[in-house]
């Protein structure tokens, strides 16, 4: 079967391939499904260049541990292992994997479900990685609530309008903080206010909480725009190779009681039951994927490529 292959880390032009490689058989507890659509995000750019170094012990030291990248995928189930009890055949299911960018994943009946019924299998593919992350730092992390003045600063990005709307549904006023080419699409998401970070610094201040999803503000900033105890979830990194930007998250926690406010950083993790939340907030109409593109497997690069130099408003996706 066709797929996409990374055996090296480096630059993107040079390190991904299409190529053959065998098509998966399903093992016990386990479905084969054939891909429609699998997302492309930031993080499948720091897996091809093996960022940051501190991450390599985990996704592979000299080479990725996973040939195929993608992590998040949706399509139609072909084959169901012994022990299944979830997934039938023929279900058009989504979830998250190892190793989406191909024609056929097998995958554990635990990483994926039922795809919500009113979206394409390509907006469903972009739904669990970034909406768990949104999910767990507005809900989870954030702990936000209706009346809150919630800032979030990355809102356009794929993580950032999952966020938006998530903490509308949870009731706070919410700002913000996007290029301005993107504002009208985050107040369509339910924004009621829209910063441009390229204006300069944020000089807002009385939120409860701040969703750091780009991750470049300073704790010093963070501080001037939060009310006296309230809460930093940190999500994102910019920053050095090594660790992107999480050495800030330490120095946070370590600041944290000095400075009079919460520092929560954010290591999002896949669930299932959050996975179903998803589908029926999605069902609801209580959230909507913003999908912008969709690729051939041909390329991918490409497609990670516009990612990564904020060409795409929300997610993009390669559909195999
Ligand atoms: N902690 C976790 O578990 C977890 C999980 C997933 C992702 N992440 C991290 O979260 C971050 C965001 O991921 P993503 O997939 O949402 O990225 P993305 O789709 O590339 O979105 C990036 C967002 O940041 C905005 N932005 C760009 N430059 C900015 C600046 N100078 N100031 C403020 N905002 C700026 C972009 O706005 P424009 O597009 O309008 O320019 C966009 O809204 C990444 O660092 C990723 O690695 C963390």
């Amino acid at each position: 079967m066709r797929a996409v292959i990374q055996d090296a880390y480096g630059v993107l032009e040079e390190v991904l391939r299409l190529g053959e490689v065998e098509k998966p058989t399903v093992g016990d507890g386990e479905v084969l499904v054939h891909v429609q659509a699998a997302a492309v995000s930031g993080s499948d750019w720091h897996l091809l260049r093996g960022l940051p170094y501190a991450a390599r012990p985990v996704v592979g030291v000299r080479r990725p541990r996973n040939r195929v990248p993608g992590l998040e995928l949706a399509g139609t189930v072909e084959a169901v292992g012994k022990g299944v009890t979830t997934i039938q055949i023929g279900d058009e299911v989504f979830g998250w994997c190892d190793g989406a960018f191909c024609e056929y994943v097998s995958v554990s009946e635990a990483h994926v479900t039922v795809k919500p019924a009113n979206l394409s299998p390509e907006q469903a593919a972009a739904v669990p990685i970034a909406g768990f992350t949104a999910l767990q730092a507005v809900r989870d992390r954030g702990r936000v609530r209706a009346g809150q003045k919630v800032l979030v600063i990355g809102a356009s990005g794929c993580v950032g309008t999952y966020a938006v709307q998530l903490a509308k549904h949870y009731g706070a006023e919410v700002t913000a903080v996007c290029s301005a080419g993107k504002a009208a699409m985050v107040r369509e998401l339910g924004a009621d206010h829209v910063l441009d970070y390229a204006a300069g610094p944020l000089t807002a201040s009385g939120f409860d909480v701040v969703l750091d999803i780009y991750g470049n503000s300073s704790l010093r900033t963070i501080k001037r725009l939060l009310k006296p105890g309230g809460t930093v979830v940190l999500v994102g990194g910019t920053g050095g190779s090594w660790l992107m930007g999480t050495d800030k998250w330490i120095r946070g926690m370590l600041a944290a009681p000095f400075l009079g406010i919460k520092v929560r950083p954010l290591v999002h993790k896949d669930r299932l039951d959050d996975l179903v939340l998803l589908r029926e907030l999605i069902e609801a109409g209580k959230l909507t994927p913003v999908l912008d593109r969709t690729y051939p497997l041909t390329e991918a690069a490409t497609a990670i490529e516009d990612v990564r130099q904020g060409r795409v408003r929300g997610h993009a996706v390669v559909t195999p």
